[in-house]
C-alpha cells in the first residue's frame, strides 16, 4: 500500500511546510499549521468537454485581436454595477461574507431573476426542500433554475456537462470536495484544488461561476487568501446582522473598477435594491436634536448622505470611555485630540460615543467634519439645523482639508434638499453659480462653528 503523504498547511495563507511550525514564515501568524493528506489518487481528470480555444504560442501584443467582451447583463442592477457593468463569460467570482449575512439569499435571488438564462445552483449546505422554501419566499420561481444538492466536485461537473447551464453557483466552496484529494472538505488543500478545477471549468466552458465563501471572525475569507488571487473577482457582502442594510463591495475585479458599491435592504421577502441610499441613512426625525450631523460622503464612487450621531457626557469613572460604531476608533481619538489641543475644547474628561446611522461602516475621510460637528453639538447641547450638510477632512492642526469629487457630494446634498453644505476653502474649482445649494468654504474649525451655531 502506498504510504500516505502529508504536509502541513498554514490555515491563514496556505503556506506549505514539510513539518509543523509554530509560526508561519509567510504570513507570520501563530499556530496556524494543520496537517493534511496530500496524496493525489488519480491523475486529474477533465470532465468538461468543450476544449479551450486559446492558443499558447507567444504573440506580438499589437497583433492580438481585441474582441469586445460580451457581458451578461444581470437583472439585479446593484450586482451588475459592482461586477463592472455585467458578468463576464468564463469568469470566476468569489462571493464572501459572514455567516447569516445573506449570501445564499442574494445568489438564490439572482438565480430566480435571471429567467433568460439556465442556472445551476449547487448547494452543499442546505437541502433542496430548504432552498425551495427560501426561493418561494423570495418571489416567483424561475423555471430555468436547477437545484443540485451535492458536495462532490466531479459529480457536479458531470451534472453541469449534461445540463450545460449559462451560470453556475456553488454554495459554498468550503463544503465541496474533490476525489483527487483525501483531506477533508474545507481544508486548504481541498479548497485550493476545487477552486482550481472550477476555474478551469469556467475558462474552458466559458460559464461564469459564482463561489460563495465564508468569512472568519477576523474578517478574511475563511481559510485561504490563496483563493483571492486565484479568482477573477472577489465580492464581499457586508453589514450588521442586526440592521437591514447590506453593502456589496468588490475587493478585486479583473474586469472593472473596485470602487463600485451595491446597497441592499434585507426584507422578509429577500433583498431589495436600494437606488437612493441617502434617503434611508438619514433619519426623518423632525425634532432638532443635538449631537447629530449630516455628512456628504462618497462610498466607492457613490455619493451619499449619512447621519453621524454623537453623545458626549461627563465621565462617571476616572478614565473616559470612547466608543465608535461604523467609524474608526483611532480616528475618533485623533479628532478628539485635535479639538482639545487646537481648538481648546475640554473633552479630556468626557465620555464620547459615536454612531454612524444605518449600521454601515464608513472609511471616507470626508466624514471627519461631520464627526467633529456632531461631537461639538452634543457637547454644547445645541442642535445643528437639519438643512446643513458637511463634507471635509480634518487635519492634525485643526485645518479643514479638501475632499475628492466634492462636486458630486454637493450635487447629492442639493438633490436631497439641503440648503447649505460646508466644505473646505481649499476645494478649488467649485463655482457657487453652478449650484442652488449654498456652499460655504471654511479653513478652520472655529469658522465652521460660527456657521453652525452662529
Ligand atoms: P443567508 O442567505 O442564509 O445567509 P448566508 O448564506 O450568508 O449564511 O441569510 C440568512 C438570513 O437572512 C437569515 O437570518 C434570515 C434572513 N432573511 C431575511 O431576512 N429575508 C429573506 O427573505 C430571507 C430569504 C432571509
Ligand atoms: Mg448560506
Amino acid at each position: 500500500m502506498a504510504k500516505v503523504k502529508t504536509a502541513y498547511f498554514c490555515q491563514n495563507c496556505g503556506h506549505e511546510a514539510p513539518k509543523w511550525l509554530g509560526r508561519c514564515p509567510s504570513c507570520s501568524e501563530w499556530n496556524t499549521f494543520v496537517e493534511e493528506v496530500i496524496t493525489k489518487g488519480k491523475k486529474e481528470v477533465t470532465v468538461f468537454s468543450k476544449s479551450s480555444k486559446r492558443t499558447s504560442k507567444p504573440q506580438a501584443i499589437h497583433e492580438i485581436e481585441e474582441i469586445p467582451q460580451q457581458r451578461l447583463q444581470m437583472v439585479d442592477r446593484e450586482l451588475n454595477r459592482v461586477l463592472g457593468d455585467g458578468l463576464v463569460p468564463g469568469s470566476l467570482t468569489l462571493f464572501g461574507g459572514e455567516p447569516g449575512i445573506g449570501k445564499s439569499t442574494l445568489m438564490l435571488q439572482m438565480a430566480m431573476q435571471e429567467t433568460k438564462h439556465k442556472i445551476l445552483y449547487v448547494s452543499g449546505e442546505e437541502s433542496d426542500q430548504q432552498i425551495k422554501m427560501r426561493a418561494s419566499r423570495i418571489g416567483e420561481l424561475n423555471e430555468n433554475c436547477f437545484l443540485l444538492t451535492e458536495t462532490q466536485l466531479e459529480s457536479i461537473f458531470k451534472h453541469a456537462e449534461n445540463l450545460q447551464p449559462t451560470m453556475l453557483v456553488i454554495d459554498s466552496i468550503q463544503t465541496i470536495h474533490s476525489e483527487n484529494i483525501e483531506s477533508s472538505p474545507g481544508s486548504i488543500s481541498q479548497i485550493r484544488e476545487c477552486t482550481a478545477q472550477l476555474l478551469r471549468f469556467a475558462k474552458q466552458t466559458e460559464t461564469p461561476v459564482f463561489l460563495i465563501g465564508h468569512i472568519t471572525k477576523e474578517g478574511s475569507l475563511a481559510g485561504p487568501k490563496v483563493l483571492e488571487h486565484m479568482v477573477d473577482t472577489v465580492l464581499q457582502f457586508e453589514g450588521d446582522r442586526n440592521h437591514v442594510y447590506r453593502l456589496l463591495r468588490s475587493i478585486k475585479n479583473r474586469f472593472g473598477s473596485t470602487n463600485e458599491l451595491g446597497i441592499y435592504e434585507m426584507l422578509g421577502n429577500g433583498l431589495r435594491q436600494v437606488d437612493n441610499p441617502s434617503e434611508i441613512l438619514i433619519s426623518n426625525n423632525q425634532d432638532d436634536l443635538s449631537g447629530s450631523a449630516i455628512a456628504a460622503t462618497l462610498e466607492g464612487l457613490r455619493p451619499m448622505l449619512i447621519e453621524v450621531q454623537a453623545l458626549v457626557s461627563t465621565a462617571a469613572y476616572g478614565t473616559p470611555q470612547r466608543s465608535a460604531t461604523g467609524f474608526d476608533l483611532r480616528r475618533l481619538n485623533m479628532l478628539l485630540a485635535v479639538m482639545e489641543k487646537r481648538c481648546g475644547f475640554k473633552l479630556g474628561a468626557k465620555d464620547v460615543f459615536l454612531n454612524i446611522a444605518g449600521g454601515i461602516k464608513v472609511s471616507d475621510p470626508g466624514i471627519d467634519l461631520a464627526v467633529v460637528a456632531s461631537i461639538l453639538s452634543s457637547n454644547a447641547d445645541i442642535a445643528i439645523k437639519k438643512n446643513i450638510s458637511l463634507s471635509a477632512e480634518v487635519g492634525l492642526s485643526g485645518e479643514i482639508r479638501p475632499v475628492n469629487r466634492v462636486d458630486q457630494r454637493i450635487s447629492e446634498a442639493e438633490k436631497l434638499g439641503f440648503d447649505k453644505i460646508i466644505i473646505s476653502k481649499d476645494n478649488k474649482g467649485i463655482k457657487q453659480s453652478d449650484f442652488k445649494i449654498e456652499i460655504v468654504g471654511c479653513s478652520r474649525i472655529e469658522e465652521v462653528l460660527r456657521e453652525l451655531f452662529g
